[in-house]
C-alpha cells in the first residue's frame, strides 16, 4: 500500500505490506531519521514525538509508535530533524534548551522538543502539563521549564505552518480508509469482522507490545465528519473521533471539572490521538471519560449502515469485556444534555500525571432548594464496567449537604460495590477511596469540614 504524506516539508510516499507498521519504525528503519527515539513503545515515554498537522492545519505533538502510516494520509508530519531551518538556524525551543542546559545525556531531547515546538506554535503555555508525557531521567524538569517558558514570545518559525496537503487517500491497500462516516457505515456493516482503528492508542500496543495479528482493518483517521463538538441550545454533540485534547478545550467552559479530569488522561500526546469513540467502545471498566458521561446523563449514538439507535451510556456497559454493540455497528457520536454544572470528578492514580485510574468518581449533584435533587453518582475502577451507584444517590436525594448527608452516601457506597484486587489497587482501598471521593466532596476545600471527618471509617 502506498501512503503519501508531507514529512519535514517535502511530499513523501511510504510504501508497505503492513498496514501496522508505525511511523517510528518507517521513520528510523527505512528512512534513516533516527533523531525520533524508541524508549517504551507504547505511548509512556514521548521519546517518539513527531509534530502531526491534519486538515485543521493545528500542529499537534504524537507518539510515533503507536501511530500506525496509514493514519497519516494526507497530513504532515515533522520530526526533529526538520525543526531547524535549511541555514542551521535553531527552532526557537531547540535555542532556548542549548541556552539553558536542557539536555544532558540527550536521549529523550528530541521527543521534549518536539513537543515543546507544537505547544509554541500553537500558544499553549501549560508548560508542566504540555511535558508530562516526556521522560527525562537526567536533566531534570526544571531547565526543561525554562527554556519552554524562555521560548514562549519568540515568533512561530515558518516551516511550523504546513501548508495544506491536497487530498491524499492511501493507494493500494485491502484494508479500509473512509473518508466519511456514511462511508464507514456502509463498509463496516459488510466486513463486520474487521477492526476498527480510531486513534490506535489501545490497538497500537495490541500490535507493539502483544504481537497481534489484526487481520482486516478500517482506519478512521480520514473521517474528519465524526470529529466536531456541536454546542446547540439542548445538547453538547461530540463526534466518536473527537480527540480527547479537543474535548478538553472544547468542555471546559461547560464543565470544568470534566476538562479538568481530561488534562490528566494519559499526556497530551495520548490525548491528541486517544478519541471519545474509542474510550467508550473498548468498554475498559477503568476509562476515564464514561464516569463523567454517565454522571451527566449523556446519550450514546449507536450506528449501522443506515440505521440509528440510542441509548443512556451507562446502559451500553453490560459486563466486562461485553458492551451493547451489535456486528457492524460502530459509535457515531455521544451527546451531553445542557444543564448547570454542578459536576465534580476525581481520578485516583498512583501518579498525578500519565497514569491510568485505580479509581474515578463523578458526581453530577443538582441542588433545589437547598437539596440534592437528582443526584448522580458513577465510578470507574470499582466495577467490571463503569457504573451508577445507585444506593449512594438514594442517600443523597432529597438531603441538604452536610457532613452528615456525604457520611451516609459513602457508607451507602458498599452496596454498590464489589471492587477488585488487581495490581493498580486492592479492593479494599478501592473501596476506602471511593468513599472518600465522597467525603470529600462534603467539604469541597471548607478545613473545619474536613476535620470533622477525619478519622471517619465509612
Ligand atoms: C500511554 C497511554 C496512556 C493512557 N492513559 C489513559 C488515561 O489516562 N485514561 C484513559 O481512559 N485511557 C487512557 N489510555 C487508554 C486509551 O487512550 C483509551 O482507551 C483511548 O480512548 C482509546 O481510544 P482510541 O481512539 O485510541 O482507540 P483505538 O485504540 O483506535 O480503539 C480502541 C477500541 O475501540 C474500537 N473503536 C474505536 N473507535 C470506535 C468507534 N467509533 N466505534 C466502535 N468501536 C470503536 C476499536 O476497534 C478498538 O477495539 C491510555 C493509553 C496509553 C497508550
Ligand atoms: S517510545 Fe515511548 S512513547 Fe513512544
Ligand atoms: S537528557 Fe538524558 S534522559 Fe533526558
Amino acid at each position: 500500500m502506498e501512503i503519501p504524506f508531507r514529512l519535514n516539508g517535502e511530499d513523501v510516499t511510504a510504501t508497505t505490506d503492513d498496514p501496522t507498521a508505525t511511523l517510528l519504525d518507517w521513520l528510523r528503519g527505512r528512512h534513516g531519521l533516527t533523531g525520533t527515539k524508541e524508549g517504551c513503545n507504547e505511548g509512556d515515554c514521548g521519546a517518539c514525538s513527531v509534530i502531526v498537522t491534519g486538515a485543521d492545519g493545528a500542529p499537534r505533538a504524537l507518539n510515533a509508535c503507536i501511530l500506525f502510516l496509514p493514519q497519516l494520509a494526507g497530513r504532515a508530519v515533522r520530526t526533529v530533524e526538520g525543526l531547524a531551518e535549511p541555514d542551521g538556524t535553531l527552532h526557537p525551543v531547540q535555542q532556548a534548551m542549548v541556552d539553558l542546559h536542557g539536555s544532558q545525556c540527550g536521549f529523550c531531547t528530541p521527543g521534549f522538543v518536539t513537543t515543546m515546538a507544537a505547544a509554541h506554535a500553537r500558544g499553549d503555555t501549560d508548560d508542566a502539563d504540555q511535558i508530562a508525557g516526556n521522560l527525562c531521567r537526567c536533566t531534570g524538569y526544571a531547565p526543561i521549564l525554562r527554556a519552554a517558558r524562555a521560548a514562549r514570545d519568540a515568533p512561530v518559525p515558518d516551516l511550523m505552518h504546513e501548508p495544506a496537503l491536497p487530498a491524499s487517500p492511501v493507494r493500494g491497500s485491502d484494508h479500509f480508509h473512509p473518508q466519511s462516516g456514511d462511508e464507514l457505515a456502509e463498509w463496516y456493516a459488510a466486513h463486520p469482522d474487521a477492526t476498527l482503528v480510531a486513534g490506535a492508542t489501545d490497538v497500537g500496543l495490541w500490535v507493539t507490545k502483544q504481537f497481534r495479528p489484526l487481520g482486516r482493518l478500517a482506519f478512521l483517521a480520514g473521517c474528519d465528519d465524526l470529529r466536531g463538538v456541536t454546542v446547540a441550545e439542548d445538547a453538547i454533540e461530540i463526534g466518536a473521533m473527537c480527540d480527547m485534547e479537543t474535548l478538553r478545550h472544547a468542555i471546559a467552559p461547560h464543565f470544568p471539572a470534566f476538562a479538568e479530569l481530561l488534562r490528566r488522561y494519559g499526556s497530551v500526546q495520548v490525548r491528541n490521538a486517544a478519541t471519545i469513540g474509542g474510550n467508550i467502545a473498548n468498554g475498559s471498566p477503568i476509562g476515564d471519560s464514561p464516569p463523567p458521561l454517565i454522571a451527566l446523563g449523556a446519550t450514546l449514538h449507536l450506528r449501522r449502515a443506515d440505521d440509528r439507535r440510542s441509548m443512556p451510556l451507562e446502559d451500553f456497559f453490560l459486563d466486562y469485556g461485553k458492551q451493547d454493540r451489535a456486528p457492524g455497528e460502530f459509535v457515531e457520536r455521544v451527546t451531553i444534555p445542557r444543564q448547570p454544572d454542578t459536576l465534580r470528578c476525581h481520578k485516583l492514580s498512583k501518579r498525578f500525571d500519565q497514569d491510568i485510574s485505580a479509581v474515578c468518581g463523578a458526581f453530577n449533584l443538582p441542588l433545589v432548594d437547598g437539596r440534592f435533587a437528582t443526584p448522580r453518582v458513577a465510578f470507574g475502577g470499582m466495577a467490571g464496567t463503569p457504573k451508577r451507584a445507585p444506593s449512594a444517590e438514594v442517600a443523597l436525594a432529597g438531603q441538604a449537604p452536610s457532613a452528615d448527608t456525604f457520611r451516609r452516601a459513602a457508607e451507602a457506597l458498599a452496596q454498590d460495590f464489589e471492587p477488585l484486587t488487581d495490581m493498580r489497587a486492592s479492593a479494599d482501598y478501592r473501596m476506602r477511596a471511593a468513599q472518600g471521593m465522597l467525603l470529600r466532596l462534603a467539604y469541597d476545600g471548607d478545613d473545619t469540614v474536613a476535620h470533622d471527618l477525619i478519622g471517619v471509617r465509612a
